[in-house]
């Protein structure tokens, strides 16, 4: 097995997105982006997914690859509120579906949402929930800091009807939390958990992440029976990635102190097993769920779904990002926010939609994107007709290694591969094979 990590171990996308975005092209201009939002809410049976980008953070976690930005000033939460809820005006003016199709999901996502106060977070959140259709069964999720969370904000959010909390936990290692800036007591994820169920949160997630400076498999043990401890719904235990921002100066921690290849695939392998002999089921890359969580059930009912937020059961046309950076996806095309606060400030200023980028879907790609999609939720595809041949030339070396089979004109992902799906995903990848990055845009695949 030990070869195997080795041979695989190349950069690949997490492919939350077809075409991934160093690959996309030109951005829907703004009458097309509103048509596009319009034509994918049509039908009265559509629905949507909204998403809200809060920033800050007090302090920075030296692993952390999201878009965020340390302060402790509490003074910008307020023009920022405003700048999220003038972007919703906007596209409440033209887009009057998104009063009409109910609302599936919101999810409140950073940096650290809970960097906002109760009062900022109702001053958010109330205006869009009152100007909405809520879906029957609507949920609304939240990734919390626990170090940054308090009992009032769990209110006032269980108030507005959010029913799930994501909690970042990363590792309980001391030692390890020591070299990436984030000391997290245990107690204090036991507290927000135990808070969270009270207030009447109906799901728990953790955030883990294998593969950081000084995980072993003893510490990393430690960590999942911790986990189990408090047994959250859903766990998200991601590989770490070592993105280029994350700049030497700001780590504990150096290069060497990283596991790699199989020492790193070890730490899921052990992990993965430990959560399954507690009960979990694995749901999808990095994602495991109690038997009785919407993921696993999802899973069960191949009814999973996939998006920029990860997996998800809430299958809808349209995902709209707001805030700063936020991507958006539509049936036709992709949609980023300026990343930048000051030219995301500017755009809104002058009544615009902040667009930074995005991609127009061809034929081919929408192709492509269902394909990726369904292989990665169900673990199978149909091949099309002029397809299979190039697979078994493509995967000719997943294919004798056990990882991939082909049979019934089905791409099928055997239990050996499972650890190899984003290798696997490559195939669909038309425009990667194309043009390869000329840098490493993506991180490693194990
Ligand atoms: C926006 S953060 C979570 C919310 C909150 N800011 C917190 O830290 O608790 C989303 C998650 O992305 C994951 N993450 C961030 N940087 C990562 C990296 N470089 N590699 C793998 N996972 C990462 C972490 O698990 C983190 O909890
Ligand atoms: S992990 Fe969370 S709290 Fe830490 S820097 Fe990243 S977004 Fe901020």
């Amino acid at each position: 097995m030990s070869s195997l990590f080795a041979k695989y171990d190349i950069p690949a996308p997490r492919y939350t997105s077809y075409p991934t975005v160093p690959y996309w092209e030109s951005a829907p201009t703004h009458d097309q982006w509103i048509q596009h939002l319009k034509l994918s809410l049509k039908e009265s049976t559509d629905s949507w997914s909204l998403y809200l980008h809060i920033p800050y953070c007090e302090t920075l976690c030296t692993f952390c690859g999201c878009n965020n930005i340390i302060t402790k000033d509490h003074n910008r939460e307020e023009p920022y509120v405003n700048m999220v809820l003038k972007e919703w005006e906007l596209y409440l003016n033209q887009v009057e579906e998104l009063r009409q199709r109910p609302l599936k999901h919101l999810h409140l996502g950073g940096g650290t949402p809970t960097f906002l106060s109760p009062a900022n977070l109702k001053r958010l959140l109330e205006p869009i929930i009152n100007a909405v259709k809520l879906a029957d069964h609507f949920e609304g999720s939240i990734e919390v800091d626990p170090r940054r969370t308090t009992r009032e904000q769990l209110i006032v959010l269980k108030e507005l009807g959010f029913n799930r909390i994501s909690l970042g936990v990363q590792d309980f290692n001391f030692e390890v939390q020591r070299l990436v800036n984030r000391i997290q007591p245990f107690e204090i994820t036991q507290k927000i958990t135990t808070e969270a169920r009270e207030l009447g949160f109906t799901s728990v997630n953790f955030d883990l992440i294998y593969g950081m400076a000084k995980q072993t498999p003893e510490t990393m043990k430690e960590c999942v029976e911790k986990t189990i401890l408090l047994r959250p719904d859903r766990i998200a235990l991601y590989s770490f990635a070592l993105v280029p921002w994350i700049k030497p100066a700001q780590r504990l921690f150096k290069d060497e102190d990283l596991p790699v290849g199989k020492q790193k695939r070890d730490l899921y392998e052990l992990s993965r097993t430990m959560l399954l002999n507690a009960g979990y089921v694995e749901v999808g890359m990095d994602h495991f769920a109690l038997p009785t969580d919407s993921l696993s059930i999802a899973l069960k009912n191949k009814s999973l779904h996939r998006n920029f937020m990860g997996y998800t059961d809430q299958k809808t046309n349209v995902l709209l990002g707001l805030g700063v950076s936020s991507i958006s996806e539509s049936l036709y095309s992709f949609h980023q926010n300026e990343k930048v606060l000051a030219s995301y400030q500017l755009k809104l200023d002058e009544n615009q939609i902040p667009t930074h980028r995005g991609h127009v879907l061809t034929e081919e790609d929408k192709k492509r994107r269902a394909q990726i999609l369904e292989f990665m939720t169900q673990g199978s595809v149909q091949l099309a007709s002029d397809q299979e041949n190039n697979a078994k030339e493509f995967l000719t070396e997943m294919l004798e290694d056990g990882l991939v089979k082909i049979s019934d004109h089905q791409l099928i992902l055997t239990d050996a591969g499972k650890p190899f799906l984003r290798n696997a995903c490559l195939f669909f990848d038309e425009r990667l094979k194309k043009v390869k990055p000329s840098t490493q845009v993506f991180s490693k695949s194990l």
